[in-house]
């Protein structure tokens, strides 16, 4: 298989013909400490004009309750501490894409996110990835104008669960033209999916990979062929309704480290009742001052080597 961007259409192998891939097992998460809702960079972050209050004793709470729920799952959670100025810092996920290439060394896609107010965010990231002992390598921005170029990590970037392959969104937030210069920095296929609804800006609201076998999506969320290739996939893909996956539930911004426990917003009654019959353990949680900005589990965590 290339490393190259595939369609939806183009991608014709089975999970089991492509290279294996091992999962990471180390959260990094980012204290809230500057955590704040300054403008709607979503259309989570406000309603009718104003934008959401964040309760910051709750919000807190609510991470800290997550660091734990990781840890007992036996997952060693790293911190970074928040930085002033960039109050989007605490959603982890989309800073950088951390993976192994062939030779199982480490690196690090670092993210050009597409709101200015947030690119003061990646270079906390890069450096404590650095420290790790991550290359941290950058999309080339030859020929492509800058706003061309934008990637927002693992918000739009998921990989095949246990696969050298890469499903990533196209959307709002990262560009057709920057998943094209990532294939060959990863070193495996990238397939873009087109985001074609607007309140599910980020890939990781709308579909989410658990298992080999298993995937949340949201099929009015994807287009078409986008969603007929999660059903190629996945044998067993579970369609979350559309009222669970919207704010204020969340419902696919859930996380399997393991593929069988499930770190989910608290309340998806449907989605909770499809994982229940396929054998997954949910973990429910309350993320609710953080859905506030547009993210839930899923966001607010770094999964590294
Ligand atoms: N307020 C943040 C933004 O709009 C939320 C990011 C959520 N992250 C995610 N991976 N979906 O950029």
């Amino acid at each position: 298989m290339e490393s190259r961007l595939y369609t939806p259409d183009e991608f014709r192998a089975a999970p089991a013909d492509l290279a294996p891939r091992a999962e990471p097992r180390e959260v990094l998460l980012c204290e809230p400490s500057h955590y704040r809702i300054e403008q709607a960079l979503n259309p989570h972050m406000a309603s009718g004009g104003a934008l959401h209050r964040v309760d910051r004793r709750e919000a807190w709470a609510q991470w800290e309750a997550l660091g734990a729920a990781y840890a007992r799952l036996g997952y060693p959670v790293h911190v970074l501490a928040g930085a002033p100025g960039l109050p989007d810092m605490v959603f982890a996920a989309n800073q950088a894409l951390p993976f192994e290439d062939e030779r199982g060394r480490r690196a690090a896609v670092l993210a050009r996110m597409q709101a200015p107010s947030r690119r003061g965010e990646v270079p906390h990231y890069a450096k404590w990835l650095a420290a790790r002992g991550y290359a941290c390598l950058e999309i080339p921005s030859d020929g492509a104008g800058e706003d061309a170029l934008t990637l927002e990590g693992a918000g739009d970037c998921l990989f095949l669960p246990g696969r050298r392959a890469l499903l990533a969104g196209i959307g709002p937030r990262t560009t057709a033209a920057a998943l094209a210069r990532l294939a060959p920095l990863l070193g495996m296929p990238v397939i873009g999916l087109r985001l074609v609804h607007e309140r599910f800006y980020h890939l990781d609201t709308c579909l989410m990979p658990l298992s080999p076998r298993s995937a949340l999506f949201v099929r009015e969320a994807l287009a078409p062929d986008a969603a007929a290739l999660v059903e190629r996939l996945f044998e067993d893909p579970i369609a979350v309704p559309l009222a669970e996956a919207d704010s204020p539930g969340f419902a696919c911004n859930a996380h399997s480290p393991d593929g069988r426990h499930v770190l989910i917003q608290r309340g998806s009654k449907a989605t909770l009742a499809a994982l229940a019959a396929r054998g997954f353990e949910p973990i429910e949680l309350e993320t609710g001052e953080f859905v506030k900005a547009g993210g839930s589990v899923f966001c607010l965590k770094m999964m590294a080597y």
